[in-house]
């Protein structure tokens, strides 16, 4: 890139910037309600809307009250939503298997979703920590590491679960190798030709995931173990840009960069490098940050929602995970 910016007072960058009008006439980015995917957390039982402590605003759902939620999106244009399941204690096993069940939850949800919302897109999480009794994305040997191809085939499974109930988008978010090209292969094998796959491909051993694994009730399972042999480690940036690939080569329709803000830098990348669509989830942890500054009056809440929302636009990401996706349509949307 070659820029020209003639002396001073030929160039006066401030002129752009003197009035509105002027301002929105060389606005580089933008945000609208299609850029927005939901996360929502889902448990079983009815009428429930448990609120998440260190997640201010968010609450987990049940299958009903997820219902309003759901409309609500409808209303607002808001094109995703993304499930999450909270799993009760006693279905959890070491190797997940809950994770595959047609009649589970998550498939249940997402039925019920798309019976009747059929506009509404559905994204479904594949990975199994919210359904192993020791918190880690897949399955373990004795010595408490994942094993990968043997959790490959759990995934394609839960995959194909997801599917077969309707989701339009499955998401796997597990970080084992190989796991896109197998999930795309079983997925093609079973007719599933217009499932997209939304690889979590850039997905680091980050600390900021706390509240989500609070949400998901794995933070107690998981204890003092960490992913830390399987997610990127928060130091590396080329390893991510070999993640995407291999995610691309192996079917992957849309690529994510997680979590969001502290790498809006990979995010820059791996959209200049593949130019796929490319999204970032702005974490709970994330989300956190900035509700408890809001709360104690460091912030100003709504400004800096939407300035971080628009930040990853400008850093190249086509939409954003966000739990702030309702707030911030509200705002985009005057209601
Ligand atoms: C599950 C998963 C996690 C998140 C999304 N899917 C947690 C993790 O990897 O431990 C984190 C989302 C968030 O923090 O908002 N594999």
């Amino acid at each position: 890139m070659s820029i020209i910016v003639p002396d001073f007072p030929a160039s006066r960058l401030r002129r752009n910037r003197r009035d509105d009008f002027s301002r929105r006439l060389v606005r580089e980015s933008s945000l609208s309600v299609d850029d927005f995917i939901y996360p929502v957390f889902v448990q079983e039982g009815k009428g429930i809307l448990q609120p998440i402590p260190s997640m201010p605003g968010i609450v987990r759902y049940s299958p009903d009250t997820l219902m309003s939620v759901a409309e609500e999106c409808v209303k607002l244009g808001i094109p995703v939503l993304a499930l999450f399941p909270s799993i009760e204690n006693d279905k959890k096993t070491p190797d997940g298997i809950e994770a595959t069940r047609p009649d589970g939850l998550i498939p249940r949800v997402v039925r019920q979703l798309k019976t009747a919302f059929p506009e509404l897109g559905i994204l479904c999480d594949v990975a199994l920590d919210p359904y192993t009794s020791h918190g880690q994305d897949g399955i373990i040997d004795d010595t408490g590491y994942v094993l990968n191809d043997e959790t490959l085939a759990m995934l394609c499974q839960q995959a194909l679960v997801q599917a077969e109930a309707g989701a339009d988008y499955v998401a796997p978010s597990d970080m084992m190798d190989g796991r896109i090209g197998k999930i795309r292969q079983a997925l093609e094998d079973n007719h599933f030709i217009y499932t997209r796959i939304m690889a979590y491909s850039a997905k680091y051993a980050s600390a900021f995931y706390g509240p989500f694994r609070d949400a998901v009730g794995s933070s107690g399972n998981l204890g003092k173990s960490n992913k830390m042999t399987y997610q990127i480690d928060p130091a590396n940036r080329y390893e991510a840009l070999r993640e995407v690939a291999a995610d691309i080569k192996e079917g992957a329709d849309l690529v994510m960069v997680k979590p969001g803000m502290p790498y809006l830098d990979i995010l820059r990348d791996v959209k200049d490098e593949f130019k796929m669509p490319t999204y970032a989830y702005q974490v709970s942890g994330e989300y956190a940050m900035i509700k408890a500054a809001s709360q104690n009056g460091w912030l100003d809440h709504d400004k800096v929602m939407m300035e971080s929302l628009l930040a990853f636009k400008r850093a190249g990401a086509d939409g954003i995970l966000t739990y702030f996706a309702i707030d911030a349509a509200k705002l985009l949307k005057h209601v």
